[in-house]
Order: structure tokens, then C-alpha cells, then sequence
């Protein structure tokens, strides 16, 4: 589903990832995990070609991403990746709805494609009554599941989330994150997350340690469940 080798990055004179390998497998759901700075944001950015690495190779759903161009690459993740970040970044004017629409009509969905399937992955989300209601019209738990079905409209490979629990309280935290495994289980769906959440890292089948740009070490579900 994902392989990626060797990835590198720089800013300047800081090198903030040092050589990243990491293969994911549809399916799967993986969380990062590491201090601040070390460098999971950036890892995640490159892993969803809205950065591109100093070095190293990525391969999503069989394609060699390093190799397409500006256009293609905007295409590409339309149509083959999902994001859902700390804040929804859901746009304001439109309701839940349109804003779950949205990447399927840039993905080439008719109106009535991209809304039957926007109004199913809202059921899904027990927010089909929130249908209509603009983001400043919905609880922070239910925004993020809103950023969650847009994420899903065009059938994503991956969905990659930054903190994407980290500004929800705790029973919005423990409905999101069960979600994700709702999902995995339901439809396949493969997750990469990056947490600071050990609750939630606990429960993903894999979690990477990311300190200074380096994978320190990786914990299957198997040596957590003998912790
Ligand atoms: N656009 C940028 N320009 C310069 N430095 C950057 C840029 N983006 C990130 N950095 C630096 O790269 C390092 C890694 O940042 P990154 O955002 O990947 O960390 P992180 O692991 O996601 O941290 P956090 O847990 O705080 O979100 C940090 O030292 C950061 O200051
Ligand atoms: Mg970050």
C-alpha cells in the first residue's frame, strides 16, 4: 500500500528526517509517535506529497509519487489519499454536507453521485440530521467526523491524520478514535496516525517511534498485549 525507503528532509542546515523507512499494509492502521520536533508532522506531510523529500523514494497504491508532477501530484492525492488534521479545516460557508462533496466533485463525481455518497458516509457517522448545519453549527467531535468523511469520500488508500483527537475532549476522543477502527473493520481502511495520544497509539495493530528524524523502534499490537 505504502512503501517508502530511505526518506530525507532538510530545512536549512536542520536535518529533520535522517533516513525513514516504512512499508504499510492495506488495511492496517499505524500510529507515530515521538517528542515534539521529532519530526512526525513532516514525515506525514511527505508520506501525503504535500512535501517532497530532499531523498528517498515513496510508492503509494503502486505508484512512484517522486516521479510525478506539481499537477499530477494534486490529482494523485484527490483521488488516493485522506487527511484529517487537529482542526477540521472544514471551509465555513458550507454545510457538512458540501464540504463532504467537495473533493469528489473535484475528483469528476456528478451532484448526485458526490451527494448520495456524502450522505452515506454521513449516516455512518450518525450525522445525518447534521446534514445541513455549517461547521459553526456543530460540536468540535462532530466536526472532526465531518473532516473524517470527507477524508473517505473518493475511497482513499490511506487516510493520514496529524493529532487528529488532540483538540477534542475525552468521550469525543474515545467516539473518534473508535471510529477509526469502525472503519478499518467495515471497509478495510488504512490508517497512518500521528498521536500524541498513548491511549490511542495502545490500540493501533503498529506504532513508530520517530526521535530526531530517526525510527528509534516499532511495537507490534502483540508486544503491547504482552506489556
Ligand atoms: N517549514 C519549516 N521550516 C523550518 N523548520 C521546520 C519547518 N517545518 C518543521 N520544521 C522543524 O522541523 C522539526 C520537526 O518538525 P515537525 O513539525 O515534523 O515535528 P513534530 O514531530 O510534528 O512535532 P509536534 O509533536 O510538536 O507536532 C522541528 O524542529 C521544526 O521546528
Ligand atoms: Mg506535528
Amino acid at each position: 500500500m505504502i512503501t517508502i525507503s530511505n526518506i530525507t528532509k532538510s530545512f536549512g542546515s536542520l536535518q529533520v528526517l535522517k533516513g525513514i523507512d516504512l512499508q504499510v499494509r492495506k488495511g492496517e492502521v499505524v500510529s507515530i509517535v515521538g517528542p515534539s520536533g521529532a519530526g512526525k508532522t513532516t514525515l506525514l506531510q511527505i508520506m501525503g506529497t504535500l512535501d517532497r523529500p530532499a531523498g528517498g523514494r515513496i510508492e503509494i497504491d503502486g505508484t512512484d509519487v517522486s516521479q510525478l508532477s506539481t499537477d499530477r501530484l494534486s490529482d494523485f492525492r484527490n483521488r488516493h489519499l485522506g487527511f484529517v488534521f487537529q482542526f477540521h479545516q472544514l471551509l465555513p460557508e458550507f454545510s457538512a454536507l458540501e464540504n463532504v462533496m467537495i473533493p469528489a466533485y473535484i475528483a469528476g463525481s456528478s451532484h448526485a453521485q458526490a451527494k448520495k455518497r456524502a450522505l452515506e458516509l454521513l449516516d455512518f457517522m450518525g450525522l445525518k440530521d447534521r446534514a445541513n448545519h455549517k461547521p459553526n453549527e456543530l460540536s468540535g467531535g462532530e466536526k472532526q467526523r465531518v473532516a473524517v468523511a470527507r477524508a473517505l469520500v473518493n475511497n482513499p488508500a490511506v487516510i493520514l491524520a496529524d493529532e487528529p483527537s488532540g483538540s477534542l475532549d475525552t468521550r469525543n476522543k474515545a467516539e473518534l478514535h473508535q471510529l477509526f477502527f469502525d472503519l478499518r473493520d467495515r471497509f478495510g481502511q488504512t490508517f497512518v496516525i500521528v498521536t500524541h495520544d498513548e491511549g490511542l497509539a495502545a490500540l493501533t495493530d503498529r506504532t513508530i517511534h520517530l526521535k530526531d528524524g530517526l525510527i528509534t523502534h516499532t511495537t507490534t499490537r502483540q508486544d503491547k498485549e504482552e506489556i
